[in-house]
């Protein structure tokens, strides 16, 4: 996730221990008491990482609660994005004087059934998916990409976001997207909503990593 990101964005990714983390008095409340297990410890390893992240910027031991969009209620003048999927955490952070907004995800490199990939894609991207020699993985990298779009939209617009409003651009070579938001999504939103949302992607073995940013 590290080389997704601008090196003034803080990166932590989640280390054993931190699947077993304390979590602060107010954290906790983030957390539903129904929660199983493989939940507790990620939302765990989640805070742990974002704590730790926080802490590169100069900010120490202020928690991360939750808000209502089940959002991390980042500290004041900060902002940030948890992600974690199967054996993988990781958190970024950054100063509001920097970025608008951060967004991080990881997911499992899966072929995704073919009803899944028709709710993430748009029929133009299926076709750019259908048109590369390793078609299969594709959609996963564009659903990664989208979870980042909107975790970088949901912060600075503060309303839903289909997976259809956005339209997905990958730069295969340079490991980039760009995901531009259609004039129907643009339309119910506020006066001066971002239009093109951009970032980054890897794709490895068993994990596809997206990151993004929206500067001040
Ligand atoms: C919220 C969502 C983006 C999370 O993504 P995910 O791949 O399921 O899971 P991840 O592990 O990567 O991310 C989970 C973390 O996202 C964060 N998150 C949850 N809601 C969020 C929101 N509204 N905004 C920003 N971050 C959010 C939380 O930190 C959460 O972890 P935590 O509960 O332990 O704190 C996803 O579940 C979702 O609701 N997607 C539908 C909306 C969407 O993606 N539209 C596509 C637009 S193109």
């Amino acid at each position: 996730m590290r080389e997704l990101l601008p090196e003034w964005v803080a990166v932590e990714v989640a280390a054993e221990d931190d699947y077993i983390a304390e979590l602060l008095p107010d954290e906790a409340a983030g957390l539903s008491e129904r929660a199983v297990e493989s939940r507790r410890r990620e939302f765990k390893a989640g805070r742990a990482c974002a704590r730790r992240a926080l802490g590169r910027l100069g900010v120490h031991g202020r928690p991360v609660p939750t808000t209502q969009s089940r959002a991390p209620a980042w500290p004041e003048g900060t902002t940030g994005s948890i992600t974690h999927t199967a054996g993988y955490c990781a958190a970024a952070v950054g100063l509001r004087a920097e970025v608008r907004a951060v967004g991080i995800d990881a997911e499992s490199r899966t072929i995704l059934p073919h009803n899944v990939r028709d709710t993430i894609c748009l029929p133009e991207e299926l076709a750019w998916c259908a048109q590369r020699p390793d078609e299969d993985w594709w959609p996963a990298v564009h659903f990664s990409a989208k979870e980042v779009v909107y975790k970088l939209w949901s912060p600075i617009v503060g309303t839903w976001l289909d997976f259809h409003d956005a339209r997905l651009t990958l730069d295969v070579a340079a490991g980039e997207f760009e995901a531009r938001i259609s004039r129907d999504r643009l339309a119910k939103s506020p006066p001066g909503t971002p239009e093109v949302f951009r970032g980054r992607f890897h794709v490895a073995p068993a994990l596809v990593r997206s990151a993004g940013y929206v500067t001040a």
